[in-house]
């Protein structure tokens, strides 16, 4: 019964087998392959998302037989706000313990922040806030602010750029860069290897995993390297902190971080730091240029820069969902959910559900209230970078508009939406832009 691109819809009458579940009770349900990756060519999907919103907000997705890679035979999608919001504050119910992805990596399971439940990530979570120490957090407003100068300058002195790669990706990653204490000459590498590690055409083939793994090597021993150089000359910085950190083990014994946990700890910050502000950025950038009444607005009236800041964000839901695992049996909006059943998060969505927003459509830089949920629905594992990210959109906005007169988008956008595994779908890859 599945539609490929298209939109299929059933009456009452049809019975569709939904993972271990049969629905009859819906008034129309929709299906659709949402593990094709060419709904994502364009961007996030937000067409089908309304459907499934308004006709079977908890549905159930099957992976093809053929899909690469290990995975659980399909997956629920939520996409109303107020599941998404509920399945993120449920951590009991629903485990993160498996990745944000449906890659099942085993491996890999418990061994990030974001792979965490229950006290080792309360503990994980506390290592990495001390990693902020107030003197450097001081210091990020005025750091921002100097590289978002240099960064709009060089791109208008050039007059036309890939904005994405040129301006939206170098604020973040200088930002993220400075805070963990990576040296320059090192980050046009390492983050390009992070930005292939997410979304690089391998990941969509066979040989994945191998790729994965060769990528992940080079990032590890060049974060065990990074380690070395801050054990022998301490500086101000996360790595310097979590490098010569020293944590109580549940016997009460003190013991450095572990080689693995210090590996995961780089891995996540880099993506996590870099990739998403990245993809508001460009995606704030286009929303304005569609929506030039209200990018004149902003121009005219800076106050209104923070509520543009949240609906930049609400609009652009850099993340397009997380993954958990329901621990129990349950029911999500009706629908029963079996204990063991992997279940995914759709943000994007979820910003744009009209039970919510008012007319959730429109870009509205004045928007309020704007319960949006770019960064996690609330629950323990909301964003640690929230504060952070905020404020990089803001103060490049800022520079931005304060330098240039005019903006102008020279070619349609493209996107990496390359696989369902990645939660990171959707971003835009390339944006070529006029600045004067
Ligand atoms: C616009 C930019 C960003 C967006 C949209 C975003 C979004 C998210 C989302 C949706 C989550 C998962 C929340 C949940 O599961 O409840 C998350 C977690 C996280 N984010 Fe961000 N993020 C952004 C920027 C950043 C930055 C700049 C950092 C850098 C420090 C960062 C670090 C993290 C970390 C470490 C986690 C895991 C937290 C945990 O599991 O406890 N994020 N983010």
């Amino acid at each position: 019964m599945r539609s490929g691109l298209g939109l299929t819809r059933y009456s009452v009458s049809d019975e569709i087998g939904v993972g271990c579940t049969t629905l009859v009770s819906m008034a129309v349900m929709v299906s659709f392959d949402l593990t094709d990756g060419r709904h994502f060519a364009a961007g996030f999907p937000h067409d089908l998302f309304t459907e499934l919103r308004r006709d079977s907000p908890v549905y159930w997705q099957e992976f093809p037989a053929d899909f690469p890679g290990d995975h659980d035979p399909g997956f629920w999608v939520l996409s109303s706000h107020a599941s998404v919001q509920a399945a993120n504050r449920n951590v009991e119910l629903f485990s993160s313990f498996e990745g944000p992805s449906l890659s099942l990596l085993p491996a890999m399971n418990g061994t990030m922040l974001v792979s965490m439940d229950g006290r080792d990530h309360i503990r994980q979570r506390r290592l990495i806030s001390a990693g902020f120490t107030p003197r450097m957090v001081a210091r990020l407003e005025e750091q921002a602010r100097g590289w978002a100068v240099a960064i709009v300058e060089r791109a208008r002195e050039r007059g036309t750029c890939d904005f994405v790669q040129e301006v939206a990706y170098q604020l973040p990653m200088h930002m993220i860069a400075d805070i963990m204490g990576i040296p320059a000459a090192d980050r046009e590498w390492l983050f390009g290897l992070t930005s292939e590690l997410l979304q690089g055409p391998e990941m969509s083939t066979d040989n994945r995993s191998e790729a994965f793994a060769s990528m992940q090597i080079q990032m590890f021993d060049y974060a065990q390297e990074l380690g070395r150089r801050k054990r022998a000359e301490p500086q101000d910085d996360i790595w310097t902190v979590l490098s010569t950190v020293e944590i109580e083990t549940d016997d009460g014994e003190r013991t450095a971080l572990g080689e693995a946990e210090l590996d995961m700890f780089f891995f996540l910050l880099t993506i996590a730091g870099s990739e998403t502000t990245r993809n508001a950025v460009a995606g704030g950038l286009i929303a304005l240029l569609d929506h030039p009444e209200q990018l004149a607005r902003l121009r005219s009236d800076p106050e209104v820069m923070p509520t543009a800041v949240d609906e930049i964000l609400r609009w652009s839901s850099p993340v397009a969902y997380f993954a958990r695992r329901a621990t129990g049996a349950t029911e999500i909006e009706g629908v029963p959910i079996a204990q063991g059943d992997r279940v995914t998060l759709w943000y994007p969505s979820a910003n744009r559900d009209e039970t919510v927003f008012d007319d959730p459509f429109r870009f509205d830089i004045a928007r309020t209230p704007n319960r949006h949920i770019a960064f996690g629905g609330g629950g323990p594992h909301f964003c640690l970078g929230a504060n952070l990210a905020r404020r990089e959109i803001t103060i490049l906005f800022e520079e931005l508009l304060a330098r240039s007169t005019e903006l102008e988008i020279l070619a349609p956008p493209t996107y990496s939406g390359l696989t369902i595994d990645n939660p990171v779908l959707a971003a835009v890859s390339s944006l070529s832009v006029r600045i004067a």
